[in-house]
């Protein structure tokens, strides 16, 4: 399962990767935002964050930059959001960091042409552990 959410600058993106997911047959839950209308990202990332709080699921969350949404989600501990903005960082953010939200900046070209790739890195790239555990279990000290 995968959790969507963005602001009004990533709700056209949001959108193509719902469109995106349902042709890979990977089931979604879109937390909104529902048009272009302006609104806060913070609450989108909030969102996020209690609907991970109680479900096992992977996020992709998308605002203009990617910047105010990694700063509102990674305040939460249980959240590790990567803001990327290629499929080399994609994959990265998995393997050392265990990434479990891909923050995505849906006003960046070079990402709208390429947020396939990097969907497909995130959602299939593995945690690697070994000496990346230690620094992962010290982020929720
Ligand atoms: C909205 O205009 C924009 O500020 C927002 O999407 C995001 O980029 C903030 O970091």
């Amino acid at each position: 399962m995968i959790v969507l959410a963005s602001d009004h600058a990533g709700y056209d993106l949001k959108e193509k990767i719902k469109k995106y997911l349902t042709n890979k047959k990977l089931e979604y839950v879109d937390l909104g935002t529902e048009s272009n209308k302006s609104v806060d990202y913070p609450i989108y990332a909030n969102k996020m964050a209690d609907y991970m709080a109680n479900n096992d699921c992977k996020g992709i969350l998308i605002c203009g930059t990617g910047i105010g949404m990694s700063i509102a989600i990674n305040r939460h501990k249980h959240i590790r959001g990567a803001l990327c903005h290629n499929k080399k960082t994609a994959i990265l953010s998995r393997q050392h960091n265990n990434a479990n939200v891909l923050i995505l900046a849906g006003r960046n070209k070079k990402t709208v042409l390429t947020y396939k790739k990097i969907i497909d890195a995130f959602l299939t790239t593995n945690f690697e552990g070994g000496r990346h555990q230690k620094r992962v279990d010290m982020l929720s000290e």
